[in-house]
């Protein structure tokens, strides 16, 4: 349904699971691709399944904890490519665990990778954004908008992105530059569900907590960001989109005391 061809398209945390879904389809949908993460090998995979879809791709490995890799990773992208016209930034780390078991650096690694580096990714690309025109996306999760038991440290984290997103939006509206959250509910097949719900039966109770009463697919998550992108989504800055089934409206914390039980009782 969209033409990207032509567009620089960068994903930060892009070599896994969903985050690799949507650099995937903005490549099918014949953009130019740079994705980031810790792994190398993960990397170096990605890219070339992107290129066996016909991209133009490269990518990078950087800690979003460490500005400096992430710098010279982005020089180099911009190097090759260009400015960029869409940059997804969607690193982060989760484990279920409750707040008195988790000590100050575990808390702090969550909030590192997911709060800290997405400032981190929005100030390393600021100098290569195709101005105006860019557009932004920083991935959320429900847990942004809900409490849950076993989640302090992820809905910490992700509110304090989602409200970057807001504060960002503000501050580069002016010149061109959209910024916008994705909040991607639970999605199948993905290591933040093999994270949160590793049996059949916690799977099965996630699924039924979703009032469309399916998981997501990692392309659900992928189309809004491509929508998000696209000349359709022009006048859309600063919004949190739940991408998520209607999990958002309740699920998310029902699902907690199910969480709290199993990780009390070390079935997690
Ligand atoms: C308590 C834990 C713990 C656990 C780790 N820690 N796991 N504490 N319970 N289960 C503590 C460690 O003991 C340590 O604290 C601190 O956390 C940092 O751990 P490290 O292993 O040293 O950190 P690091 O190597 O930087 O790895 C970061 C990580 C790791 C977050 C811990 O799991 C990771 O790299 N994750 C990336 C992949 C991922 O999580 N994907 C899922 C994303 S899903 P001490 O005090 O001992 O030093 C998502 C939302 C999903 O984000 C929503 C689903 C619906
Ligand atoms: P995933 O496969 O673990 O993806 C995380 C990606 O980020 C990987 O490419 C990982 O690669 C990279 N990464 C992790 N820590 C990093 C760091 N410190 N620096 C740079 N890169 C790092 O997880 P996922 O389940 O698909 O989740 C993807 C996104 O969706 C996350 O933002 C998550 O919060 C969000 N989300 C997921 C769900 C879900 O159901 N899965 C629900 C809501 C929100 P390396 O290991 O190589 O670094």
């Amino acid at each position: 349904m969209w033409d990207f061809s032509g567009q620089v398209v960068v994903v930060i945390g892009g070599s896994s699971g969903i985050n690799r879904a949507i650099a995937e389809a903005f490549a099918s949908a014949g953009a130019k691709l740079a994705v980031a993460s810790r792994n190398r090998n993960k990397v170096d995979a990605t890219v070339k399944a992107l290129r066996e879809l016909g991209a133009d791709a490269t990518g990078f490995c950087a800690d979003v904890r460490d500005p400096e890799a992430l710098e010279r990773g982005l020089a180099e992208a911009a190097e090759r490519f260009g400015k960029f016209d869409v940059v997804v930034s969607g690193a982060a780390g989760n484990f279920p665990a409750l707040a008195s078991a988790m000590s100050s650096n575990a808390f702090k690694s969550v909030v590192d990778i997911d709060l800290l580096g997405t400032f981190h990714v929005m100030r390393a690309v600021e100098p290569y954004l195709t101005q105006p025109g860019a557009s932004l996306i920083n991935i959320s999760a429900p847990q942004a908008q809900l409490a849950m038991a076993g989640q302090a440290h992820v809905c910490a984290a992700k509110a304090g992105v989602d409200m970057l997103t807001r504060c960002l939006a503000l501050e580069w509206g002016g010149r061109g530059l959209r910024v916008n959250s994705v909040m991607p509910g639970p999605v199948d097949g993905t290591e933040g569900m093999r994270r949160l719900a590793p049996s059949a039966e916690l799977s099965e109770q996630v699924r039924q907590s979703v009032p469309l009463k399916r998981l997501g697919q990692t392309s659900d998550i992928a189309h809004a960001c491509l929508f998000l992108s696209s000349p359709w989504a022009s006048f859309i800055n600063g919004v949190v989109l739940p991408v998520d089934g209607g999990w958002s409206l309740g699920g998310v914390s029902s699902l907690g005391p199910v969480l709290e039980q199993a990780l009390a009782s070390g079935k997690r």
